[in-house]
């Protein structure tokens, strides 16, 4: 469902778009300890860096949201939740609306996260709602897209990715609040990784569609996702479409977290 986004792109926001993006998602691992001594460590060495740093966002889960905020809160490094709900309160046992999220400090949240749409028999339609209501709550959305093996295997990746676009975006968003991250499903956790060819080749049909279909979408930053390590991070970074990075296990290690933030090109 593409409709011309009538969002015009604030002058302001043009430059933070242009920055790479290195999003760390900690998934539901850890425990309170353990994310505090992450987000503080982080925090020592962007006080000690010495040069130019791209934009952070860490992602814990939500129990540890406020003990990982009070820590970042002074800091360039910024937050994001893993998931969120798109109703705005009510009776609803387990979830967490977005309001609640800006309340606690986020100012991301993933959407549509393959293991969600696997566990969770997540939805286009569910999808294209949580992008939506995040977006009216302040939150920028970190869509998630991107093949199975299989699709992939039978040469069906564009495709896939071309429909994943069109049904899970909200109708209308301006270039500055939304962020994709292509995540070939067969990529996340597995050590293989697309050739840089095929990454390209994918990046560069989501920036078209986006351009074609968004006023000054090609601006929306288009991250990778899956395996990233400290060893493949800066490959990837140099990669002329590629505005970034969603990591998953390495960013729960500090040494090799900070290693593909040091890899970022602009
Ligand atoms: P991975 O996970 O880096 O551990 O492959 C990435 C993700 O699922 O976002």
């Amino acid at each position: 469902m593409w409709l011309l986004s009538k969002n015009v792109l604030p002058e302001d926001k043009k430059e933070e778009m242009m920055q790479q993006y290195i999003i760390g998602n900690w998934k539901m691992n850890g425990t309170k300890a353990e994310a505090q001594k992450l987000a503080s460590g982080f925090l020592k060495r962007i006080q000690e860096a010495e040069r130019p740093l791209p934009k952070i966002v860490l992602c814990p889960s939500y129990p540890y949201l406020t003990t990982v905020f009070d820590i970042l809160k002074n800091s360039p490094i910024e937050m994001g939740a893993q998931d969120v709900f798109p109703e705005k309160s009510g009776p609803y046992t387990g979830d967490v609306s977005a309001i609640q999220l800006t309340d606690v400090g986020c100012k991301y949240v993933i959407v549509g996260h393959s293991e969600r749409r696997l566990h969770h028999k997540e939805d286009c339609a569910l999808i294209r709602k949580k992008n939506d209501v995040a977006i009216k709550a302040g939150l920028r959305p970190i869509l998630c897209i991107g093949e199975s093996a299989e699709e992939r295997k039978s040469g069906k990746a564009l495709h896939v990715i071309s429909s994943q676009l069109k049904s899970d975006l909200p109708e209308s968003f301006s270039p500055h609040e939304m962020i994709i991250a292509y995540e070939p499903l067969w990529a996340i956790g597995t050590g293989h990784l697309p050739s840089h060819e095929e990454i390209e080749e994918v990046m560069g049909l989501i920036k078209h569609e986006l351009s074609l279909h968004v006023s000054g979408g090609g601006l929306v930053p288009i991250l990778y996702g899956g395996s990233v390590t400290a060893e493949n991070a800066l490959g990837l970074l140099e990669l002329p479409h590629v505005d970034g990075l969603l990591v998953g296990g390495a960013s729960l290690k500090l040494d090799d977290f900070w290693d593909v933030i040091n890899a970022s090109q602009r």
